[in-house]
């Protein structure tokens, strides 16, 4: 099934396409089809999805009929729309064009390389005593056989009393504890998403979401985020209602990756659409502890649940540690046994000893959070000056939170420019990991967890490597591009 987006969504969407910089004295239906695919370029128009009928985009844009006809035989020439006669228009890309999104990045493969691939932090100066302190726990454990496939009660009882403390009253008999936030997604995926079932996604997202999507063969619906605003309510509930997804996958915090935070009353019209439509609501809280600006923080999705429609999941590795592979997901009590009888037969259960540590590490939440949100803040500020001064042309949105900037660069050029900056030794992950189809070539994430030294010395790095793809990229601002 496919989406379909109305007249007065493709104009709003579409904006000055009129005037976009670089339109010199074209006609106006070049203007328009260059416009539409500058959408598609950048994922905020899904592929797949069926345009209005011309008498339709006509009125909404108050232009001739003719002007959208040639735009649209444009856009079929180009590769970017099929249509079938009393079936309508399907935004398309050009035969061949396919990016996928499940590379793999791992942190130590290169010394000396300045991985800007991985956006999390190193382990926090408190890790060590929380394991010695749960090393001289374990004792307590060590006569029984250690499988716990739901959690040590100690962990599920601080990560429920952590939801309470948010507003979302909790009993540890909803926690499940995982290997990682991407153990917590793959089984309620397993869970709830059978093969070729309908699942809504952002896009730009997290890649990995998309890989564990991908292992289930979900047939996936996108809503493109903006880089400036993030989600626009209207398209995202207009997706959900004509879908009507079996699941939705969204991240409200400090989304990865574009830093954006979802408001309040957009994540409770979402709850209540998802009800309406009978989509279960799969929130990724990943980056929630990490806010770096004092304003407040938006309730978490799951305060607006009155149906157990959301599932939460989340974990420790954002604002403590990766490497401890402690996640969670918050469910109803029965569907927490549920996905704990489907992860026995994944790896029957947590280790004993990082829950012990995840146990230490939460009791001393205050501080360690504290402290990370410190570091961040002036490493995101850092990250930000370097831009400024060494690459004032490319533009982004200071993100309140999370761990990560999404820049729109000065030309599609994100791929060449990561395999150039490779050489320089810097690991980059380009725009197009975060979508489906080749699209976001004008976009890069830069994650500003690394030192501050190494943010600066990236930076200087990428800058030079710029200067070199002139030549590669002789298109300019604003040119939609899409790219093998
Ligand atoms: C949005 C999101 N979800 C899940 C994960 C995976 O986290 P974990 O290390 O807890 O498995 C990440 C890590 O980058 C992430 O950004």
């Amino acid at each position: 099934m496919s989406t379909s987006v109305r007249g007065g969504q493709l104009a709003r969407l579409l904006g000055h396409w009129h005037s976009l910089p670089g339109r010199h004295r074209s006609p106006d239906y070049v203007a328009l089809a260059g416009a539409v695919r500058g959408l598609l370029a950048d994922s905020r128009l899904p592929l797949g999805v069926r345009l209005p009928a011309e008498r339709e985009l006509a009125g909404a844009l108050g232009i001739s009929r003719t002007t959208v006809t040639a735009a649209y035989r444009s856009l079929r020439e180009s590769g970017h729309l099929t249509s079938r006669r009393g079936a309508g228009s399907w935004t398309t890309l050009p035969a061949g064009h396919r990016v996928t999104s499940s590379g793999l990045w791992t942190p130590d493969d290169d010394v000396g390389m300045i991985d800007m691939g991985v956006a999390a932090s190193a382990a926090p100066i408190e890790l060590v005593p929380a394991a010695r302190a749960a090393a001289d726990d374990l004792p307590r454990y060590l006569g029984s056989a250690g499988y716990h496939p739901t959690g040590l009660p100690d962990l599920r009882d601080a990560v429920a009393a952590n939801y309470t403390g948010r507003g979302v009253p909790t009993s540890a008999e909803q926690i499940l504890i995982t290997s990682g936030t991407q153990q917590a997604l793959d089984l309620v995926l397993r869970l709830s998403v059978p093969v070729g079932a309908q699942v809504l996604v952002e896009t730009p997202t997290y890649p990995n979401a998309l890989a564990a999507l991908a292992a289930r063969r979900a047939r996936l619906t996108t809503h493109g985020l903006d880089v400036a605003d993030g989600w626009d309510g209207e398209l995202l509930l207009g997706a959900l209602r004509q879908v009507r997804p079996r699941l939705a996958y969204v991240i409200p915090e400090f989304q990865n990756p574009t830093g954006h935070l979802m408001p309040a009353g957009l994540r409770e019209r979402l709850v209540a659409a998802a009800h309406t439509t009978g989509t279960e609501l799969v929130v990724d809280e990943s980056f929630v502890d990490l806010a770096l600006d004092d304003r407040e923080m938006p309730p978490p999705v799951a305060v607006f649940d009155r149906h157990s429609r959301v599932v939460s999941i989340g974990g420790m590795s954002k604002a403590y540690w990766g490497g401890l592979r402690i996640g969670w997901i918050r469910a109803s009590a029965p569907l927490v046994q549920r996905l704990a009888a489907l992860r026995v037969g994944v790896d029957m259960a947590s280790p004993v000893l990082e829950q012990l540590v995840a146990v230490h590490l939460l009791a001393d939440a205050a501080t360690i959070v504290a402290e990370r949100r410190g570091q961040l803040r002036f490493r995101r500020d850092t990250l930000a000056t370097a831009l400024g001064e060494m690459l004032p042309e490319w533009r982004f949105v200071t993100p309140a939170g999370g761990v990560m900037v999404w820049a729109e660069l000065d030309g599609p050029i994100s791929s060449a420019l990561a395999r150039a900056a490779e050489d320089v030794g810097v690991r980059l992950a380009p725009g197009p990991r975060f979508g489906m189809d080749g699209t976001l070539e004008r976009f890069i994430r830069l994650p500003f967890t690394l030192s501050p030294e190494d943010l600066t010395e990236a930076v200087r790095r990428i800058a030079s490597v710029r200067h070199d793809l002139d030549h590669v990229s002789r298109t300019g601002w604003r040119t939609p591009a899409v790219i093998a």
